[in-house]
């Protein structure tokens, strides 16, 4: 299932993200903005407890986080950009990495590292800002539900919808929040109009 981020500020910062003269330290900036309002958005239907508490004035019944550690797992490289915001907001964050990246020429995406903390029955959000073949989402999604991972939810800045189907097909009913979804892909499997190559953006190289 396909959430697209509707807010003004996440139409401004992506449009600058997306701006070819943005450069790495901005593009940095903007990633870590529009990852925090996608944590935001992806953690909607965390569980809440009710806390009692004393305010200055008097006691009162709040709500606070049910115990239960997230767990954020970034595809490497350019997934990095995404984890901070979660580290951030939420008390208690375990991370793993899991590191892909696609052959140039076949945009095959090849495992290269995998280090994961303990994933049986807990949430896991998958963060990767470039959903274009899907072969990297698919591959990663697998692996954490062999890990014992009870819910799994994909996190992406841009997608495509041939990266969506693919999601789709693999996973079927996984949710997915994004801040853009884009029109196609092109001949060599960049998401059109997107932003161009996000790793290389975000780290300059
Ligand atoms: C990019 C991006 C995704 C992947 C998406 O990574 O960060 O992980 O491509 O493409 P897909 O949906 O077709 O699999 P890349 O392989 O370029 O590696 P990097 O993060 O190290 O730059
Ligand atoms: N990876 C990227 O960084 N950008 C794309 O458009 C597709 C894959």
């Amino acid at each position: 299932m396909l959430h697209v981020l509707n807010h003004p500020l996440a139409a401004h910062v992506i449009t600058h993200l997306r701006d070819k003269t943005t450069k790495p330290a901005t593009f940095r900036t903007l990633c870590y903005q529009i990852s925090l309002l996608l944590a935001v958005e992806a953690t909607r239907t965390l569980a809440t407890e009710e806390k009692s508490i004393e305010t200055p004035l008097e006691p009162m019944t709040g709500r606070v986080l049910t115990a239960q550690p997230l767990v954020v797992v970034p595809i490497l490289r350019a997934g990095l950009g995404m984890v901070q915001p979660f580290l951030d907001i939420f008390p208690d964050v375990s991370v793993g990495y899991i590191g892909l990246e696609r052959d140039h020429t076949t945009a095959i995406a090849r495992s290269y590292y995998c280090k994961l903390p303990q994933l049986a029955g807990r949430h896991v959000f998958v963060v990767d800002p470039m959903l274009a073949t899907g072969g990297s989402a698919a591959n990663a999604l697998s692996v954490v539900k062999q890990q014992g991972a009870v819910d799994a939810t994909l996190v992406c800045i841009v997608s495509s919808p041939e990266g969506v189907a693919e999601v789709e097909k693999h996973h079927p009913g996984t949710v997915i929040h994004t801040a853009a979804h884009d029109r196609e892909l092109n001949a060599k499997k960049y998401i059109l109009p997107g932003l161009g190559d996000f790793g290389d953006r975000l780290y300059g190289t």
